[in-house]
């Protein structure tokens, strides 16, 4: 089951898409936007990674005006290799040598032919497997962990700040009132 986003600039280039799925009988479910209304591709971006990371689907296809803002977001998400391709080669390596779990695509990039062209050789092309490619996407996966746990530190200092403000302000009240 393949994930399907877009914002209003990949509306129509996913329209045809979800037209060759269907005639290709792949299943999918679309998660957005619904409508050519202006609309912001971060959104869409996260509901299609954040269902691929959660488990619920294995691939997703995203599109905007150029691919790049929506696969930009998706990047966002820990797990999620999110890949903008206007070319054959690409579409093909991003599977061979990065396993991407999601091909993105420019509604104002690619015709609908080629964007269909794209999408088949994406969802048949498996990840290579070999040992030179699994260790590089380890060390993405490696620095997504490291930022995830920058990240929570950082956290951490501003909440122990924060209880430390509260207890300031909670003695001041307090000597406050005994004065
Ligand atoms: C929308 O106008 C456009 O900026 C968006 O679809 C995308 O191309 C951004 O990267």
């Amino acid at each position: 089951m393949i994930a399907l986003g877009s914002d209003h600039a990949g509306f129509e280039l996913k329209h045809s898409i979800i037209k060759h799925l269907e005639e290709i009988k792949l299943e999918y479910k679309d998660f957005g936007c619904f409508s050519e209304e202006s609309a912001d591709y971060a959104e869409y971006a996260e509901l299609v990674a954040r269902a691929i990371v959660d488990g619920k689907f294995e691939q997703g296809i995203l599109c905007c005006g150029t691919g790049v803002g929506i696969s930009i977001a998706a990047n966002k998400i820990r797990g999620i290799r999110a890949a903008c391709c206007s070319d054959r080669f690409s579409a093909e390596a991003t599977r061979l040598h990065n396993d991407a779990n999601i091909l993105c695509l420019g509604g104002r990039v690619v015709s609908p032919a080629k964007a269909n062209e794209l999408v088949d050789l994406f969802l048949d092309t498996k990840f290579s497997g070999e040992e030179r490619h699994i260790r590089r996407i380890k060390q993405i996966t490696e620095l997504e962990n490291k930022e995830y746990a920058k990240a929570n530190e950082k956290n951490d200092e501003t909440a122990e700040s924060e209880k430390a403000d509260d207890i300031k302000e909670e003695v001041t009240e307090e000597i406050k009132d005994e004065q």
